[in-house]
């Protein structure tokens, strides 16, 4: 399965230094796990809980699941290492903590490509520092050559909030303006973009709210920090018979022979353009991954 095409609803974190949850994840309807070895480990435990993730990987047991690691900064004493394990381990991907810039995005991609990172190892990014909002498309731009390997963003709204003194509201109103900026940029480089977490999990009203603000705003998924989110989440970021509806329609028009040269039509009293249905075309593509994975992934 192409990496654009991989449905990526729920996104779930678990501290690589906590072995029940390593275990716990096999069993769990996630379409993605983060082992984590940044923010959620004590610096003294980052090794231990490296080689634990390591050895979680190569044993397996986590079927389709996309299988990412996030790595601790390059600059620290353990990004390096983080990566060259990653590989080792044969996660599917690495999730580089802190991207400001589209250097940034370079030095994590050249971190794999030195440490021999296989073709299909993909890059994703948390986005989380004010500079990264500010040189949003910069940062996505370096998508356009798949040599990149950047096909997910992580929004770090936590760390969002701290470093610029946004308070998390239950509305979000003070950082919905970089959601949406994120949207756009992300939706023009064809990248998934994750939402957030949701600190108050035992909340599932407030967290439902906001996995619907996520998926009216576009994002793909939503990160999550306890399996308790993972149902809502998949069931909220699934499409609903409308949304397949409206896609398909869409694809049927620009399939019909009179609109084969159209850039724009009309459907249903609505202009259509056609980089709608490129769009619909993909998001049905996915859609059609969600389904078989709602057949066979729960063990
Ligand atoms: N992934 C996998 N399993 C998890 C999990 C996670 N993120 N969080 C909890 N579980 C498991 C527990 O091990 C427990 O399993 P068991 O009952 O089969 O033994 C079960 O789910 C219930 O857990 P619960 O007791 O309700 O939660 P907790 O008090 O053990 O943990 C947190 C609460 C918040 C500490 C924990 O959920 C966590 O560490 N989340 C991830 C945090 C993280 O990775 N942050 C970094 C990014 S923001
Ligand atoms: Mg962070």
């Amino acid at each position: 399965m192409s990496p654009s095409l991989r449905p990526r609803r729920s996104v779930l974190y678990m501290p690589g230094i906590n072995l029940r949850a390593l275990e716990k994840a096999k069993t769990l309807a996630t379409d993605c796990v983060i082992f984590d070895l940044e923010d959620s480990v004590a610096p003294d435990e980052k090794e231990a809980a490296r080689g634990q993730v390591v050895s979680a990987l190569k044993t397996g047991g986590y079927g389709s699941r996309e299988l990412i690691i996030r790595t601790n900064g390059l600059a620290t004493p353990w990004g390096n290492d983080d990566v060259i394990a990653a590989i080792d381990a044969g996660a599917d991907g690495i999730l580089v903590p802190k991207v400001s810039s589209a250097e940034d995005i370079a030095a994590a991609t050249k971190a794999m490509d030195d440490a021999g990172a296989p073709v299909a190892m993909t890059l994703w990014a948390m986005i989380e520092t004010p500079l990264a909002i500010l040189n949003i498309q910069e940062i996505a731009q370096t998508a356009q050559v798949p040599e990149a390997r950047l096909t997910t963003w992580v929004l770090g709204t936590n760390d969002l909030a701290k470093e610029t003194g946004a308070h998390l509201t239950e509305d979000r109103l003070p950082m919905l303006s970089w959601l949406s900026t994120c949207v756009a940029a992300a939706s023009a480089y064809n990248l998934s973009l994750i939402d957030g977490v949701y600190n108050d999990f035992r909340n599932l009203d407030g967290f439902r709210n906001e996995c619907t603000q996520g998926k009216s705003l576009g994002m793909d998924g939503k990160t999550l920090i306890h399996p308790g989110q993972i149902e809502p989440c998949n069931d909220i970021f699934s499409p609903d018979e409308d949304e397949i509806k409206q896609v398909r329609e869409i694809i049927a028009a620009f399939d019909l022979p009179e609109n084969s040269d159209k850039g724009v039509i009309t459907l249903n009293g609505v202009m259509v353009e056609r980089l709608h249905a490129d769009m619909a075309r993909r998001k049905l593509a996915i859609w059609q991954e969600i389904e078989k994975l709602s057949q066979g992934q729960v063990d």
